[in-house]
């Protein structure tokens, strides 16, 4: 039996990864390693948390000692690694967290597969990247894989600093790496900090709809479980050292994403049409906001045959429903510190 390990597996993207994976091959044990801060919530994995090959370790991934010993008791044949700090704003305001977890965290991983992997065949160690690595673009062009990399944010810094440092034990070590930089997720299960879900949350409890600055940046949107699709046939049939880019070839303005969502929640509420968009509140924007976000995802499409099989108006009405079905999930998840990061974040704006 493999065992294959997937850091981060509460939270949003992992919940999805640790799910596809526990179904689809019953034969694998699959460890569930996450510390569970704010973003990790169990609640995510309830459906399947009883399954036999399924095993949850409550670990934070800067603790190198523990790191060890749980390689130590499970010989990991795999490693997904998605465990990280992953909002923007929280990196703006509290940039050392992001570099522990996502840069120490990720090297002490990185050690952990180095010293127990012996003879690499057979192995893999998969990091779980995004397109934020590779800086901002202007109205035209999209990320390839060759796109040299500008983080500008303190999120995007660490995530590209914890891409260089998988490679480089790719060259220096022979560790057998994989990765992958994907776009802007949603769907189910995440957290109301980012964009979709935090505006779809405030329309149902009728708060302002904070748009930072002229709402004209562009994001590329991938429905969540596509993205599990991808990591999962890279996991297994990616060329060990290369990098895939995934996206959903689906760009919005923020804006005119914003309106679609107003529109389709002034339905599902019963409320008169233009009710929700009343709620647009421009804002102060993000300090060294990204303008545009776009992702060439030939080399997926081509290599592995992957590609998106969700169209975005499908997603985004699964998402909304989604959320309207899980009150009491978005409840949970932002009772406590939220309440103070919100009032930090966009009352004192
Ligand atoms: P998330 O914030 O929803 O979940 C992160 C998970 O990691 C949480 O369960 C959290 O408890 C856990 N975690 C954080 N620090 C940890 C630590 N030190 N030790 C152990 N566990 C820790 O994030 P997400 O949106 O699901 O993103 C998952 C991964 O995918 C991240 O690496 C992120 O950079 C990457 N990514 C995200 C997106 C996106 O649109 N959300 C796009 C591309 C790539
Ligand atoms: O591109 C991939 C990245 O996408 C991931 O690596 C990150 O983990 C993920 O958080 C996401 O980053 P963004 O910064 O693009 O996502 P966010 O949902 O925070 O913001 C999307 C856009 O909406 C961005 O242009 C900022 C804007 N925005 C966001 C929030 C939270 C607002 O206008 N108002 C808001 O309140």
């Amino acid at each position: 039996m493999k065992t294959i390990l997937i850091t981060g597996g509460a939270g949003f993207i992992g919940s999805h990864v640790v799910r596809l994976f526990v179904k689809k091959y019953p034969e694998c044990k699959i460890v569930n390693l996450d510390a569970l801060t704010y973003a990790g919530n169990l609640e995510n994995l309830k459906d399947i948390e009883n399954a036999p090959n399924y095993v949850f370790e409550k670990a934070d991934i800067v603790d190198a000692d523990h790191i060890f010993s749980l390689f130590e008791k499970y010989q990991f044949d795999g490693v997904i690694h998605l465990a990280a700090e992953s909002h923007v704003d929280r990196s703006i305001a509290n940039p050392m967290e992001f570099i522990h977890s996502n840069v120490i965290g990720t090297v002490n991983l990185l050690n952990a597969a180095r010293a127990f992997w012996k003879e690499p065949e057979g192995k893999r160690f998969y990091h779980v990247s995004t397109d934020e690595v590779y800086g901002s673009l202007g109205e035209d062009g999209l990320f390839t894989e060759t796109t040299a990399y500008d983080p500008r944010s303190p999120y995007s810094a660490s995530k590209a600093s914890s891409d260089h440092f998988v490679r480089a034990w790719h060259h220096t070590y022979n560790l057998p790496v994989v990765l992958s930089n994907c776009s802007n997720n949603y769907g189910p299960n995440q957290f109301p900090e980012k964009l979709l879900p935090l505006f779809i949350n405030n329309i149902i409890l009728n708060r302002p709809l904070p748009v930072y600055g002229k709402g004209e940046n562009v994001r590329d949107w991938l429905y969540v479980i596509d993205h599990a699709r991808a990591i999962d046939m890279i996991f297994h049939q990616g060329k060990i050292g290369e990098t895939y880019n995934i996206g959903g070839h689906n760009e919005w303005k923020n804006i005119d994403l914003i309106k679609v969502l107003c529109q389709i929640m002034d339905r599902k509420l019963n409320r008169e049409a233009g009710t929700s968009e009343k709620l647009i509140t421009y804002v102060k924007d993000r300090a060294g906001h990204d303008m545009r976000y776009a992702i060439d995802a030939s080399k997926v499409e081509k290599e592995l045959g992957w590609v998106p099989s969700l169209q975005f108006e499908e997603g985004l009405e699964k998402t909304i429903d989604w959320y309207l079905a899980n009150k009491e999930w978005i409840e949970n998840v932002t009772s406590g510190a939220y309440q103070k990061y919100y009032k930090e974040q966009y009352e004192e704006r």
